[in-house]
């Protein structure tokens, strides 16, 4: 039974689409985020409902059904998610809508009129399937299922280029002939692309092909919003398509890197995996006790933290040091790298759990030119985004990366449990310097024994 008219249907998709944009809005800033996703979540909600209200719908238990199964899925996994592993679980939700994308328009095929919906359900499929299969792939080698270092053959860019000019063919033959079994081999072509595509990709930009995945899921959703002539996909997938475009072109030049560097780099024999081989130079290390002394007298501390942070879960033994030493009158602000930790504003999330003041929180443009003043760079699980290398060595997996300049810093104090390197796979020539302390151990344990030490002083 169809409850709403199609005037009553338009405004709620209005209203959905508003949500929408509300709810980018919020999520651009840490303050309002959790209002953005509630936003958002209510937006989708309406869209959904408005869905059921106003179109005669067809097997209706199977739809209900689906719905349920999906959500006692997603929804025990979204909340047990550990922050560390939030990529892949969005590399999965990703590949997901993309695939549901190329689905829907794999059976629209029948109901298409003219060349340009032909035209609209081919660009779906294969867009969608790409999205699908590159996520998988993303989501396998950032669950360790898989080697995350870049995959490559001999002759791989010519099979890929073979298969994506299979893809177009077919892709012709779907709009001229409305072929189904056109359709279906544009389905396969498309899933290999996405295949052909990530394996070459490694290490550290995983991430980035990740929300570039995200972008072209957008595009997908957008196109079958043409083809099923539904305004609120239009809408929702452009703005994920746009939204996607811009957060991969930000972390692409957070990292110093261009998009296809990253993603045909290693068809060129670049290689993002960097060497694991750790050298057995002398550090200096110390106590807790010693960087509980470093750091209760000085004037100016500046933390600098990274994924070791997340992976201990110290944030909230981390504020109460930084209160602890502000109350003895020490200035104590965070230099907050972009790419620090695994995804945008990981450090930010991870901060504002534990209550840091946002204004706390210095981008890396603001605090770099500050570290000459700082008397202790407190270095808690970061390692590639404070990497000299990233400056000094032209062909290291990082060179060109803009890096915090903690080395101007007084003395650098380096939480880390051994000499393993970062994420990149490479030496950090920092840690072997004269001005710098190593206090070795889980980062947690660390800073809870450093406390401990301050509130002695
Ligand atoms: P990393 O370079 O990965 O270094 C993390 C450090 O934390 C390591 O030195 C590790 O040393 C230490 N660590 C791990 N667990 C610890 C624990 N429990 N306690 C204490 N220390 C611990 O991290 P980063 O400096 O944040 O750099 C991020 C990297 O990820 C960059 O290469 C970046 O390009 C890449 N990346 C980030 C993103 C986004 S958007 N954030 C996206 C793509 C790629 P030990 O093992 O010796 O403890």
């Amino acid at each position: 039974m169809i409850l709403l008219s199609p005037e009553w249907a338009a405004l709620l998709y209005l209203v959905a689409a508003v949500c929408f944009i509300l709810a980018l809005q919020g999520l651009g800033k840490p303050a309002s985020a959790r209002r953005g996703n509630l936003i958002g979540a209510a937006g989708a909600l309406v869209a959904v409902v408005t869905v059921f209200l106003s179109s005669k719908i067809d097997n209706l238990p199977w739809i209900l059904a689906t719905i349920v199964v999906g959500a006692a899925i997603a929804a025990p996994v979204s909340r047990r998610v550990k922050m560390t592993q939030m990529p892949q679980l969005v590399a999965l939700f990703n590949g997901v809508g993309g695939g549901a994308a190329a689905l829907v328009a794999l059976l629209e095929l029948s109901h298409s009129s003219s060349p340009w919906s032909a035209l609209a359900v081919a660009f779906t499929v294969l867009v969608g399937a790409v999205s699908f299969s590159g996520s998988c792939i993303t989501f396998a080698k950032l669950q360790e299922l898989m080697p995350t270092r870049p995959i490559v053959f001999p002759g791989q860019p010519v099979v890929l280029g073979l298969v994506l000019a299979g893809a177009l063919v077919s892709g012709g033959f779907v709009v001229a002939t409305g072929s189904f079994v056109a359709v279906l081999v544009l389905l396969a072509l498309g899933l290999a692309t996405g295949v052909l595509l990530v394996l070459p990709v490694g290490g550290a930009d995983v991430p980035i092909v990740i929300s570039l995945l995200n972008a072209f899921t957008g595009l997908t959703v957008a196109a079958s919003g043409l083809v099923l002539g539904n305004i609120l996909l239009l809408v929702a997938g452009t703005l994920v398509g746009a939204s996607g475009t811009i957060l991969t072109r930000a972390m692409a030049s957070a990292m110093g890197r261009s998009v296809t560097g990253i993603i045909f780099g290693a068809f060129k024999g670049g290689s993002t995996a960097g060497s694991t081989t750790v050298s057995d130079r002398p550090v200096r290390s110390s106590s807790a006790e010693d960087v509980a002394i470093l750091l209760g007298y000085a004037q100016r501390v500046i933390v600098v933290p990274g994924y070791g942070l997340a992976v201990a879960q110290a944030q909230h033994t981390m504020a109460e040091l930084a209160e602890t030493l502000e109350a003895k009158g020490i200035e104590v602000v965070y230099g907050i790298h972009p790419v620090a930790g695994r995804m945008p504003g990981h450090m930010n999330v991870l901060l504002a759990e534990a209550n840091v003041p946002y204004e706390k929180l210095l981008e890396m443009d603001e605090v770099n030119p500050q570290f000459k003043t700082a008397d202790v760079a407190l270095v808690v699980g970061a390692n590639d985004v404070v990497n000299p290398a990233a400056k000094t060595t032209p062909g290291s997996p990082i060179y060109g990366m803009p890096i915090l300049d903690v080395a101007a810093a007084r003395q650098v104090v380096f939480l880390k449990r051994s000499m393993r390197p970062g994420f990149a796979g490479i030496e950090n020539e920092l840690l072997y310097e004269p001005q710098t302390t190593l206090l070795f151990g889980d980062a947690k344990d660390s800073l809870a024994k450093v406390l401990t030490a301050v509130k002695n002083i």
